[in-house]
């Protein structure tokens, strides 16, 4: 059914206006991004021909994700997540150059433990060992000397300590401060694809929508240095299930690395592995602050 001209000169109204409301607001910026938003959710309004069914099943879904959010879980978050809007902030947001960020997910530790560079984080559980190493440089390919790594990642059955009572919180995560060449190392596991939170609103509608709920396997990384753009992104094993088909849609090209067969007798005897273990490598490239360029 088209739209009466007197209808879409109403609506384009109640658009303006509502824009317009956001204009005195003492921060530029919040006025800028509020009439945005508005001419945007109005259009989306307009567009779609939005019931008011509709419109009330939008406000209960939002009810039912401030319901389960507690500390430990943001349902919103994941609405973000799944709707691609994290993905999409992390894309635009990115200074030009540099390696690509991704989504930092729900499962970051503050608290995580400063191990030695070199450290390994196996201590006996199940799972394939992966040597990890690389360095982190600038843009022109220069060391970062001392450039600190944040890792993070999922056991072997799939989950992350805070699903998991029986993991210890430090599980598979460390701090390291990369050495004069910006260089690093640790042992580890091959992570495990598994899937978002399904017992929320969320859940709902992904099954609703019939999408996949799941998300290739990953490292998680935040890459720092003083002087430099922080970065947060993950790694995905090549050749993992989901890889074309993230929920989250983190996946970027350049964040694809191969996990080859390393039979390198020095790190086999100072981890005490047998051969072949597997082995990934990584350069991540940090780009200057804007304040620091040279
Ligand atoms: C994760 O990578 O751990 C994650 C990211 C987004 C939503 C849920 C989990
Ligand atoms: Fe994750």
């Amino acid at each position: 059914m088209s739209t009466s001209p007197q209808t879409v000169a109403m609506t384009q109204a109640v658009t303006q206006e509502a824009m317009q409301s956001f204009a005195k607001a003492t921060d530029p910026r919040l006025a800028q991004v509020m009439s945005l938003l508005v001419k945007h959710l109005h259009a989306f309004v307009a567009e779609s021909k939005l019931t008011k069914e509709e419109w009330l099943r939008g406000l209960d879904f939002l009810n039912a994700c401030a319901a389960i959010t507690t500390e430990e879980r943001n349902e919103f978050s994941l609405f973000s997540d799944i709707m691609g809007i994290s993905s999409m902030v992390d894309v635009v947001s990115q200074p030009e150059g540099g390696t690509p960020s991704s989504v930092l997910g729900p499962f970051h530790n503050h608290d995580s433990l400063l191990r030695d560079n070199g450290v390994d984080l196996t201590n006996g559980q199940p799972g394939e060992r992966v040597w990890f190493h690389g360095r982190v440089v600038d843009t022109h390919g220069h060391p970062i000397a001392h450039a600190q790594i944040d890792f993070w990642q999922n056991a072997d059955n799939g989950l992350y300590p805070a699903q998991d009572p029986e993991q210890d919180p430090h599980n598979l995560r460390c701090k390291i401060v990369c050495d004069a060449d910006g260089g690093f190392n640790l042992l580890t596991i091959r992570p495990h694809p598994y899937t978002v939170p399904t017992d929320g609103p969320v859940g709902a509608l992904l099954a609703a929508s019939q999408r996949n709920i799941w998300r290739p396997a990953h490292y998680h990384l935040i890459v720092s240095a003083p002087g430099y753009v922080g970065l947060v992104t993950e790694l995905f094993p090549k050749g993992s299930d989901y890889i074309d088909n993230d929920t989250v849609f983190g996946v970027r090209p350049g964040l694809i690395v191969p996990f080859v067969p390393c039979s390198n007798s020095a790190v086999a005897q100072r981890f005490g592995l047998e051969a072949p273990f597997f082995e990934t490598t990584y350069e991540f490239q940090l780009v200057k602050q804007a304040s620091a360029q040279d």
